[in-house]
């Protein structure tokens, strides 16, 4: 019997130490000391044993079990490290993979032209000032000196909804509707960036939908060196300090003296490119003097205030100031060209 048990604890470790796995171990713990396992069957036959023996042999079973649960829960220890050390090996994060880019939108190039300029006004104590896109005529021409039949109307060709209701041809309407809120009283001192439209045919310079930024400033003494040295500190923060300016006479019906303005090439510095078509000078913007007709009709006293006005193309200024040869790349929304513009790389 003796001999019975320590055969049955040599098998039993030696099964314990080949086991591969928790399973295994487990079927080992059972079939070794479980109730209908070989060691019990041994002490079965314990009653055949002489009084003295008995003990002895209780003692040695009980041994034997302790040996092969220690053996069992040493493995058992050792096989759970291991199949920790495994999993970890697994689950090995590469912290030397590249990242996957997350792709972050960016301000469309116009908006960012457009901010700018805002900017660069609300700095010199400006407000942004809108209006609607779908304009009455009232505001779009005649409050600005274009009565019904004006010639000058054509300048602009325009997309008419009724009779009376068009698509706005510029953002001086802003400008008719803010002097009539103000009910002829100064100061008013307003930039007003938006969607204009106009009957073109699309080109590389031309769009039927584009964005113009208007300044209006009314106040007593206003004077055209006012509006001179306004728009040279728009010039030179906008295309760099050693911009030139110089103006032009033109004709717009709303102001009078009317002009236009043109700035030193920044491609060739006056010199003579492709540019500036050689002449050295970038048309920029018109301006003037606000027409007194258009003061008077908006409710202010033209002996009392005056005023000047200028307006220019928000992608004309983005075609300069970032060298893009195509009005239609800020709408065709081609995102080779959206990205360009992006801050984040
Ligand atoms: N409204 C003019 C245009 O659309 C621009 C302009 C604005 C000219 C203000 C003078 C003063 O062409």
């Amino acid at each position: 019997m003796q001999e019975r048990l320590k055969e049955l604890q040599a098998e039993a470790l030696e099964k314990v130490s080949a086991a591969i796995d928790l399973k295994e171990l487990n079927d080992i713990r059972v079939a070794y000391l479980g109730k209908k396992g070989p060691i019990t069957e041994v002490l079965k036959g314990m009653g055949k044993l002489s009084a003295e023996e008995r003990p002895k042999m209780g003692a040695l079973a009980n041994e034997v079990r302790d040996q092969i649960t220690q053996g069992i829960t040493a493995k058992q220890v050792q096989l759970e490290e291991a199949q920790i050390q495994a999993k970890l090996a697994a689950e090995t994060i590469d912290v030397t993979l590249p990242g996957r880019p997350v792709h972050t939108g960016n301000h469309h190039s116009l908006t960012r032209v457009v901010e700018e300029i805002e900017d660069l006004f609300i700095g010199m104590g400006y407000t942004v000032a809108e209006g609607p896109e779908v304009e009455k005529d009232y505001y779009n021409f005649e409050a600005l000196n274009l009565p019904k039949g004006h010639p000058a109307r054509d300048m602009q060709d325009s997309f008419y909804i009724t009779e009376d209701i068009l698509l706005r041809t510029h953002t001086s309407p802003v400008q008719a509707r803010t002097m009539e809120k103000h009910e002829g009283k100064g100061p008013v001192k307003i930039i007003c960036p938006g969607k204009v439209f106009r009957r073109d045919n699309d080109d590389a310079t031309h769009s039927h939908q584009f964005m113009q930024i208007e300044g209006l400033v009314i106040d007593e003494n206003i004077r055209m060196t006012d509006l001179k040295g306004t728009l040279e500190v728009f010039a030179k923060k906008m295309f760099g300090e050693e911009r030139e300016i110089r103006l032009r006479p033109s004709f717009f019906p709303f102001t009078e003296p009317s002009v236009e303005m043109d700035i030193s090439c920044m491609i060739c510095s006056g010199k003579g490119c492709n540019v500036c078509k050689t002449t050295g000078w970038i048309e920029i913007l018109g301006a003037g003097m606000v027409h007194p007709n258009v003061l008077e009709m908006a409710g202010f006293d033209s002996k009392k205030y005056t005023g000047f006005a200028f307006g220019m193309g928000a992608e004309r200024i983005a075609m300069l100031k970032y060298g893009v040869d195509d009005i239609r790349h800020f709408y065709t929304n081609d995102s080779r060209f959206l990205k360009q513009f992006s801050i984040h790389e």
